[in-house]
């Protein structure tokens, strides 16, 4: 069962894009980033030509005042090749709203075979990372997303039965803006004045949910091998029709 953030926690974000949620979880409720790995895709660079100098700039400086260390050019499907990452482990990891990098992808069933994809791979790419101490310190993989379509289509607990090893969804609940103060949800393409919008008003009206996964129990793990057996099939984006998504990319 997920708790709530607490300083004693090790928290490893991935996929940041101003860093805003990063440094509104240590605002309000960690205290300290010394145990805080923040990270985002783009190079530096790249995510202040997206987000703006002083949104990244003074976020990131916050989290090194704070002693979080701040990484650039993380790739969340790829964690393992990440040195700076080597021999650390943590209680929560983060993913708040994936979205495939090089939007663009008009067909809507291969863009939600793309941000499957990029789910199914970070999940499994972040397991070895995965604290396994006491059961109340057992580690959670974190992944917010929007829930209407076409992002309902993404089915994002039959994915994580599928990795390997298989994780199960512990929780899910609503992601509640008010209780992150700060935080800026930002898209994939970077913030575009006249398109973008700023106060959260993109996340909003999209029942934003937060799923918390973990590794199962070993009964859990036997009867998830028995489900498996009777055939049960998640919806690969084969056959979707609906709204676009153009709007996170
Ligand atoms: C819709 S934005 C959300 C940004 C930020 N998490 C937020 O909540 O404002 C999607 C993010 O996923 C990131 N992303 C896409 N592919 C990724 C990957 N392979 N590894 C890490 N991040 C990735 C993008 O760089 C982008 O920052």
């Amino acid at each position: 069962m997920s708790r709530a953030y607490t300083p004693d926690d090790a928290v490893l974000l991935v996929g940041e894009g101003n860093f805003s949620f990063a440094r509104s979880l240590i605002e309000n409720y960690l205290h300290t980033g010394h145990q805080v790995v923040a990270t985002a895709f783009d190079e530096e660079a790249v995510a202040i030509q997206k987000y703006g100098e002083a949104e990244v700039g003074e976020n990131v400086q916050y989290l090194r005042d704070c002693e979080a260390l701040v990484l650039f050019g993380v790739d969340a499907t790829a964690l393992g090749q990440c040195k700076e990452l080597r021999g650390k482990s943590f209680t929560r990891i983060i993913f708040n709203f994936p979205h495939v990098v090089g939007a663009g992808i008009k067909d809507q069933n291969r863009n939600i075979r793309a941000n499957q994809q990029l789910i199914t791979s970070f999940l499994t790419s972040a397991q070895p990372l995965l604290s396994e101490t006491e059961a109340e310190k057992q580690g959670e993989i974190h992944i917010t997303i929007k829930t209407k379509a076409p992002y309902d289509a993404w089915r994002i607990k039959a994915l994580a039965r599928r990795t390997e090893p298989p994780l199960k969804c512990a929780i899910s609940f609503q992601f509640d803006c008010k209780r992150w103060p700060g935080y800026e949800h930002r898209r994939t393409l970077g913030f575009k004045e006249g398109l973008s919008h700023r106060d959260n008003v993109e996340i909003l009206d999209k029942d934003p949910r937060t799923y918390v996964f973990t590794r199962p129990s070993e009964e859990e793990e036997v009867e998830e091998k028995i489900d498996g057996k009777r055939g049960k099939k998640i919806n690969e984006g084969k056959a979707w029709e609906g709204s676009s998504d153009e709007d996170e990319a």
